[in-house]
C-alpha cells in the first residue's frame, strides 16, 4: 500500500520512478503541483462526450394505434426503436394459445404455440402478453423466423418463473435465439418480469460458501441476437443474473428497472458477452451483485445515463479465467450515478489465467454517493479466496481514462489499483477526480492504494 505522496490536489505528471513495495516493483510518475488548472485535460474538445444514445434514435410520441394497447412496433432493421404504426401488424395474444393469466397455470405449451405462429407469419407480427401473471417454465424463442426477421414480443402483463431449481435444466428461464430486428417492451406501462429467486435460488448452500451459486439462472438472454431493443419492462428478484446478452449485436436497452435485495447473491443486472454495438441506457439497477458487468469478448458497448445501487458497481469482468477468453475493447461510462455501492467502476482479472487485452476504456461524469471502493483495478480477483494469487494476471490492462469522478465514498481506498506484475497497465489517466471520505477524523492515508507494475500513470487534478 503505498500512501499519497502528500494530500491536496495532484496535477501533472512528468516523473518516470521506482517505489520498491514490498517484494513489487512499483512504477509510477506522478508530480505533485499547486494548482495550475489542467490544461490539457479538462478540455471538452480532447473527448468529446459521445452523442446522447437516445439522441439518434427518438422514442416515439405516444402513437394511437388501434387497439391501442397494442402499441406500434418498429420498423426492424434500419432501427429497432418503433416509429410508425405497421399496418399489416398481426398480433398473437398467448392467451388466444390457451395460456392462463392466473399466476398459476404453467403456459410454456401456450406461449411456444403462439410465438411459433408469429414467427411464421408472412408479415409483421407481435408476439403479445397481455395483462395478467403468467408462470412460464424455461423457454427459448428461437428463430430464424419468416424473412429472417423476429416478431416484436409485448409484455404488458408479469411474467413468474417457477420457483424449483430442478425445473431448469440450462442457465437460462426466457431465452432469445438466432433472431434479428425486433423490439422487446412493455410499452407505455411496464411488464414485469419475475425470477421468483428468494424463495429457493438464493438459498442454495453453495450460495453461502463461495462466491458463486451453484445453479445460475439468467431471466432473459439473449444469444445471436441483432438489431433488436430491450425497453420499458422491469426485471426484479432474478434467481441469478437478470438480463443476458452473449453473440449478440447492435441491441438498445433503455427504461429498463432491475430490482433485487442487495443481499441477494450473484444477482447481476445486465451481463455482456462476445457482443458488439450494445447501449445501455435511462436504466436504473438495484441489485446484489454488478448492476452491469461487461465480460470477455465485449466490442464498443456504451452504459450511460444508468443509476445503480444497491449492488457492486458497473465493472468490467471478471476476465481471464476461461479459455475462450477474447479482447475487450472500448467500453465507455457516462453520466451515471452509484448510490451505496460496495464498488463504483471497477476492473477486474483473476490470478493466472488467459492472455487478453482490455483497452480503450473511458469512466467520466460519474457521481459516487457513499460508495465503498469508487475506483477499482483489480487484477486479484478472486472472491472465492481459493486462487493461487502468486500467480499475477495476464490479462493486460490499458487506455483506461478516468475523468470527472465525484461524490462521497467510505472506506479507506478512494481509487485502488492493484496491477499484475507479469502484464503491467499501461496509460491509466485519473482526471478531475473529486472524492470526499466520509468518515470524519480518520487519518487520511491508504486513500490511493497501488500495488504491481503500472507504466503511465496519470493523476491530474484530482482529489480524494
Ligand atoms: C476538469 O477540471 C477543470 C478545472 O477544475 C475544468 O475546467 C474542466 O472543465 C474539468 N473537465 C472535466 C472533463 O470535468
Ligand atoms: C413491416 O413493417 C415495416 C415498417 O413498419 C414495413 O416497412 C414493411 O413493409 C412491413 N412488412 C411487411 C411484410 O408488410
Ligand atoms: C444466428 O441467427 C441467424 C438468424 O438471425 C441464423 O441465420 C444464424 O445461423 C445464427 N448463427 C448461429 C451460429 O447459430
Ligand atoms: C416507454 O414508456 C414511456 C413512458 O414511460 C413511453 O413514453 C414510451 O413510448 C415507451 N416506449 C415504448 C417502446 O413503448
Ligand atoms: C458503436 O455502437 C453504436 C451503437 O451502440 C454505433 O452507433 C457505433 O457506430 C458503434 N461504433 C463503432 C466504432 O463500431
Ligand atoms: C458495429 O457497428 C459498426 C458501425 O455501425 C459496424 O460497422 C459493425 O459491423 C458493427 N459490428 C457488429 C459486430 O455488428
Ligand atoms: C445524465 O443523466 C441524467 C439522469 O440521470 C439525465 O437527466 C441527463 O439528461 C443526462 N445527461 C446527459 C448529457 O446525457
Ligand atoms: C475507443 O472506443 C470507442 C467506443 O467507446 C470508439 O468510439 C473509439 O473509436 C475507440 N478508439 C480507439 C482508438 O480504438
Ligand atoms: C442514495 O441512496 C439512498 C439510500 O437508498 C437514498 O436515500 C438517497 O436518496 C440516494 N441518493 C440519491 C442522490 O439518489
Ligand atoms: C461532471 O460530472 C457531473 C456528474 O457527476 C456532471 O453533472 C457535470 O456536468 C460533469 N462536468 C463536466 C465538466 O462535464
Ligand atoms: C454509507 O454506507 C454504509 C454502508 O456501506 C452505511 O452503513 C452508512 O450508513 C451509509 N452512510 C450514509 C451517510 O448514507
Amino acid at each position: 500500500m503505498v500512501p499519497l505522496p502528500k494530500e491536496g490536489i495532484i496535477s501533472w505528471m512528468i516523473l518516470l520512478g521506482r517505489l520498491p513495495t514490498g517484494d513489487r516493483l512499483l512504477r509510477w510518475g506522478m508530480q505533485i503541483n499547486a494548482f495550475p488548472p489542467c490544461q490539457t485535460c479538462g478540455s471538452p474538445n480532447e473527448s468529446p462526450p459521445a452523442p446522447k444514445p437516445g439522441a439518434s434514435l427518438p422514442e416515439p410520441g405516444a402513437p394511437e394505434a388501434s387497439p391501442p394497447e397494442l402499441a406500434p412496433i418498429p420498423p426492424p432493421e434500419l432501427s429497432p426503436e418503433p416509429s410508425e404504426a405497421p399496418r399489416d401488424d398481426k398480433v398473437f395474444d398467448v392467451t388466444e394459445y390457451d395460456a392462463v393469466a392466473d399466476g398459476w397455470t404453467e403456459s410454456r405449451l401456450a406461449f411456444l404455440a403462439a410465438w411459433k405462429a408469429a414467427c411464421d407469419h408472412p408479415g409483421n407480427s407481435t408476439f403479445y402478453i397481455p395483462e395478467g401473471i403468467f408462470m412460464v417454465a424455461p423457454i427459448t424463442f428461437h428463430g430464424p423466423c419468416y424473412n429472417d426477421l423476429s416478431p416484436n414480443v409485448k409484455i404488458k402483463g408479469t411474467l413468474l418463473a417457477p420457483i424449483r431449481l430442478t425445473a431448469f435444466k440450462s442457465h437460462h428461464w426466457i431465452a432469445f435465439k438466432n433472431l434479428k430486428g425486433f423490439a422487446v417492451t412493455g410499452g407505455t406501462e411496464t411488464g414485469k418480469v419475475d425470477g421468483q429467486g428468494e424463495a429457493e435460488a438464493w438459498q442454495q448452500s453453495s450460495c453461502l460458501k463461495a462466491a458463486r451459486c451453484k445453479k445460475l439462472i439468467t431471466s432473459m438472454f439473449f444469444i445471436n441476437v441483432s438489431h433488436a431493443s430491450i425497453s420499458n419492462i422491469t426485471l426484479l428478484n432474478g434467481k441469478g443474473f437478470h438480463l443476458g446478452l452473449h453473440k449478440s449485436n447492435d441491441i438498445n436497452i433503455y427504461n429498463v428497472n432491475i430490482i433485487a435485495p442487495e443481499d441477494s447473491p450473484n444477482t447481476d443486472g445486465i451481463h455482456v458477452s462476445h457482443s458488439s454495438n450494445i447501449s445501455i441506457f435511462s436504466s436504473t439497477i438495484g441489485v446484489g451483485d454488478d448492476c452491469i458487468s461487461i465480460g470477455s469478448g465485449s466490442n464498443n458497448i456504451s452504459i450511460s445515463d444508468v443509476r445503480c445501487g444497491p449492488g457492486h458497481g458497473i465493472s468490467v469482468g471478471s476476465l481471464g479465467k476461461y479459455k475462450t477468453e477474447t479482447d475487450v475493447v472500448g467500453i465507455s461510462v457516462r453520466n451515471c450515478t452509484i448510490n451505496g455501492t460496495e464498488n463504483g467502476i471497477r476492473m477486474k482479472s483473476w490470478p493466472g489465467g488467459r492472455a487478453i487485452n482490455a483497452y480503450n476504456m473511458t469512466f467520466e461524469d460519474i457521481l459516487m454517493i457513499n460508495v465503498s471502493n469508487p475506483i477499482v483495478i483489480d487484477q486479484e480477483y478472486c472472491p472465492s479466496h481459493k486462487c493461487k494469487t502468486t500467480k499475477p494476471s495476464l490479462v493486460k490492462v490499458k487506455d483506461i481514462l478516468i475523468r470527472n469522478i465525484s461524490g462521497t465514498y467510505n472506506t479507506k481506498s478512494a481509487v485502488t489499483l492493484l496491477c499484475s506484475s507479469d502484464a503491467p497497465c499501461e496509460d491509466i489517466r485519473l482526471v478531475n477526480i473529486s472524492l470526499n471520505y466520509l468518515v470524519p477524523h480518520t487519518p487520511r492515508q491508504g486513500r490511493f492504494n497501488i500495488k504491481g507494475f503500472l507504466n503511465g500513470l496519470q493523476v491530474i487534478n484530482s482529489k480524494f
